[in-house]
């Protein structure tokens, strides 16, 4: 852990466009610098800093932030990472809390590092024996030019070739130093015979089989994939490393380190089963390519992605067994709130045979014109000779509806609806009932993850989701800008109030008691009132060590953007977008919410029982509400 003194120093002598301007030719205009985007090609900038806000903001991307996220987009940093980086640059001594770490987890540390270390000198190894002796040139060097795969890729991509040998490896690292448990612990080696015996010896796991090393998310060697390469013999095809302190199979992807800064580029990624699909993809030059390598994608797994795109395209053999895979990571995809895309080979072709003798610009067309969103996807799959049986057609939506079940936005999943409908040519009222019903039912994977089930509420109010979003957007916006600036009240009965236009709107959400539809809000609601609690400044959060990337790009935008009236005024909310207005925008929009949770409240009860007499204590409920609103209304007609 980096000492909190630390960051606070490195903080305070950062400037945002100093640290931009050795990467972007900056040049000033106005009170801010502009400079060409240095995340895409372009001819006119687009790239925008604001010294006075210290953020960044890439018209072109649509992106922007903190410094934290600018080195996170362009170096790949954690936030670890990039204070280190800073505190390098502006010359600050890192310190770091030692007293901490226990003796057994400075031993751990210890022993992790000698595992990357062995890693790194396995792979070496493996890419030597192959390059530089007579059998691995002939047989592993010569088996991967034959299947196409250049020089180029064997180096990018570090292959290898564990040879003949019973021990060469575990020879070479004993003669390196390394013991005999950390050897066995790397899963390189394994030991056979009897302990204390001339025959217990250490013996290397891969043996003739080509190596595919598999990296970490920054680059270091974790495990290996091997892959034998006569035919006709009963063993695996491909072995993988076994878990070890570094490598844990479901954590990883096979590509990540040589594709991630692609799959920024290029905001999408696309997923592979397996190696040869990878080295094959970015040989073609489509280099925004990974594959889970022979295990079921994982949580873990989607969260590398995530830190690079929300879009990702499932490229799977058109076998039973890809596509029984990738319905498996379409709902695990679409639960984790990403785009997907799912595209299937045609006849027994793989990425890897698919793309062989094709430029990029020809696989590239192909897929965009044959990948599919989860609905199509399904719909083809399930009704293939079946579209007219309507008890097909009914699993077929059933099964759509459980993967629509899966998504977390309320928003999303009315989108979704809405095409189902139109593919099925249904009324949405009945999908909706359908979904409200799954989602009601608590499903083993919805249960076990962090509290994301989507709730029921907000599928049932379909047509004023909208506007409740707008508004809590706008709320948010708000509170963004302006959280500090004082308001000054005058009561009915004449006393006077002084607040803040944070405070008033955090007020109102905790009277209403408001879940916010969207993820991100709910993160800077909570913040905020965290702040307020502890009496600290939430605008001292929010420029100084907030790193939440979503947030910086929010708070990029709002304030290098102009105020964006258009987006308001199509729900007739009339924001006038000077500081010196957001007093009464405020209260306007708290009101607007105020109005919109009225309606929707009053709409769950009578929805709960619309089949039975409303109980005397609901009413009341419904009547009360029902003057609120109409007070909400005079006070709103007093505005204007
Ligand atoms: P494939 O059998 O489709 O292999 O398995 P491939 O990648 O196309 O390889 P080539 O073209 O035969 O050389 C797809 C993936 O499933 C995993 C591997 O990660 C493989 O890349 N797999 C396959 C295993 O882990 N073990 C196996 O025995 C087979
Ligand atoms: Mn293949």
């Amino acid at each position: 852990m980096i000492k909190q003194s630390t960051i606070d120093q490195v903080l305070s002598a950062v400037q945002l466009e100093e640290i931009i301007g050795e990467y972007v030719s900056l040049k000033k205009a106005g009170a801010n610098y502009k400079g060409l985007s240095p995340f895409k090609q372009e001819k006119t900038p687009s790239f925008v800093v604001s010294p006075a806000k210290q953020c960044w903001y890439d018209f072109s991307m649509g992106k922007g932030g903190n410094i934290f996220t600018f080195l996170k987009e362009i170096e790949h940093f954690s936030f670890p990472e990039a204070i280190k980086f800073l505190a390098k640059k502006y010359g600050i001594e890192v310190e770091e809390d030692q007293e901490e770490l226990s003796s057994e987890q400075i031993a751990a540390r210890d022993e992790k590092e000698q595992l990357f270390k062995i890693h790194e000198i396995a792979a070496r190894w493996f890419h030597q024996q192959m390059m530089e002796t007579e059998e691995g040139k002939s047989i592993a060097l010569g088996y991967f030019l034959q299947r196409g795969i250049t020089l180029e890729s064997v180096t990018k991509f570090q292959l290898g070739f564990g040879t003949e040998m019973w021990d060469g490896l575990y020879k070479h690292l004993t003669q390196l130093g390394f013991s005999d448990p950390i050897l066995e612990k790397s899963g390189l080696v394994y030991f056979s015979g009897e302990k204390g015996t001339d025959s217990y010896s250490g013996k290397d796991r891969f043996r003739e089989r080509i190596m595919f090393p598999i990296l970490s998310y920054s680059g270091r060697v974790l495990g290996f994939g091997g892959r034998i390469m006569k035919n006709n013999v009963p063993v695996a095809k491909y072995i993988n490393s076994p878990e070890s302190p570094i490598y844990h199979k479901s954590d990883v992807l096979f590509g990540i380190a040589q594709a991630r800064s692609s799959i920024t580029k290029n905001d999408v990624c696309y997923l592979t089963e397996g190696y040869m699909d990878v080295i094959a993809m970015h040989q073609t030059g489509i280099t925004n390519t990974v594959s889970s390598s022979g295990t079921a994608l994982s949580v873990a797994q989607i969260q590398l992605i995530k830190r690079l795109t929300r879009n990702v395209s499932i490229l799977f053999d058109g076998d039973e067994a890809g596509i029984k895979a990738s319905f498996r990571s379409i709902d695990l995809l679409l639960e984790e709130a990403m785009n997907v895309r799912v595209l299937l080979f045609p006849d027994g072709h793989d990425p890897d045979s698919f793309v062989r003798e094709k430029s990029s610009e020809e696989v590239l067309e192909f897929i965009s014109s044959h990948q599919m969103d989860f609905i199509d996807f399904k719909t083809q799959i399930l009704l293939q000779d079946k579209a007219d049986d309507p008890l097909e057609r009914g699993k077929c939506i059933q099964d759509i509806l459980s993967s629509i079940a899966k998504v977390p936005s309320a928003l999303q999943r009315e989108l979704f609806v809405q095409k189902t409908a139109r593919t099925f040519n249904l009324a949405e009222e009945n999908i909706f009932k359908e979904l409200a019903q799954k989602i009601a039912l608590p499903s083993p994977s919805a249960t076990k993850k962090h509290n994301k089930a989507p709730k029921m509420d907000i599928v049932e109010k379909r047509p004023r989701v909208e506007h409740l979003l707008v508004l809590e957007n706008a709320l948010v916006e708000l509170l963004l800008k302006y959280s500090s600036k004082n308001i000054h009240i005058i009561e009915e009965d004449g006393n006077e109030l002084n607040s803040t236009l944070g405070e008033e709107i955090l007020d109102h959400l905790e009277e209403w008691e408001y879940q916010p539809i969207v993820e991100m809000n709910h993160l800077i609601f909570k913040e905020a009132k965290e702040c307020n609690k502890e009496n600290k400044s939430f605008e001292s959060w929010l420029y100084g060590e907030m790193i939440d990337a979503e947030i910086a790009q929010k708070l990029a935008s709002i304030n290098i953007t102009k105020y964006e009236l258009s987006n308001w005024e199509q729900y007739q909310i009339h924001i006038h977008g000077e500081e010196e207005k957001s007093e009464e925008n405020v209260f306007e929009v708290i009101n607007r919410h105020k109005r919109e949770l009225i309606l929707k409240r009053i709409n769950t009860i009578k929805e709960r029982f619309k089949d039975s007499e409303i109980p005397e204590e609901e009413k009341k409920t419904i009547m009360k509400l029902i003057k609120l609103k109409i007070t909400i209304d005079k006070d709103m007609h007093r505005v204007h």
